[in-house]
């Protein structure tokens, strides 16, 4: 790798790099819009990782009331397994957490790898939602973590008064991380 990997903040001008990544990463990509509408929140937190001037993945995550969900994870597929996935949860999760603090996903039941990855940070499966990918019908896995600290990240997939949050984005579009 010719440069070091930095996590910064994504901006409006890393989106045209970031939609190429999309289209290869998902069978329903989002659009232009979405990822518009997620930077335009304050409360949210969406970051890059870039090789120099090159995006090679990013990550979206959004607080609705006290629960922060995670919206989309995606590494360019040509640098898949070197980590980069990890440094940008690691990094959101140096931003966000504070003791207690929760986090929410959905993702594909099928998509083994994203579950292990989620796993490693301290999600925990916490139900189903039954056809919630609108291309193929597939369910979906609901994920919880709590950040370390208060206590309650021994009660593993048990959010504490919220039910999961649900961001469904209409037909065609996925939803979830
Ligand atoms: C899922 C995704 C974000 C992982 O990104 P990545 O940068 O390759 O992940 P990392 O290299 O940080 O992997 C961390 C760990 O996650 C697990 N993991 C990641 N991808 C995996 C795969 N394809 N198969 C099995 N385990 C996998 C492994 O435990 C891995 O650790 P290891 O490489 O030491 O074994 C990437 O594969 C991707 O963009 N996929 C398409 C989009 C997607 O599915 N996003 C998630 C939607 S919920």
């Amino acid at each position: 790798m010719s440069q070091p990997l930095e996590i910064r903040r994504l901006t409006y001008s890393d989106l045209p790099q970031v939609i190429a990544i999309e289209r290869r990463a998902f069978p329903t990509p989002w659009s232009l819009a979405m990822f518009v509408l997620e930077l335009s929140k304050p409360s949210g937190i969406c970051l890059a990782a870039v090789h120099g001037a090159r995006v090679v993945g990013y990550t979206v995550c959004s607080r609705y009331d006290t629960v922060w969900h995670l919206m989309n994870v995606a590494v360019d597929d040509r640098h898949q397994r070197e980590g980069i996935a990890t440094a940008l949860l690691q990094a959101l999760f140096d931003r966000a957490d504070r003791p207690g603090e929760q986090y929410t996903l959905e993702v594909r039941l099928s998509n083994l790898g994203a579950i292990h990855l989620y796993e490693g940070f301290g999600f925990r499966g916490a139900g189903r939602r039954r056809g919630y990918y609108h291309d193929n019908k597939e369910d979906a896995l609901i994920m919880w973590r709590t950040a370390p600290g208060s206590g309650r990240e021994a009660l593993d997939g048990e959010p504490a008064e919220h039910g999961p949050l649900v961001v469904d984005r209409g037909s065609g579009q996925r939803a979830g991380a």
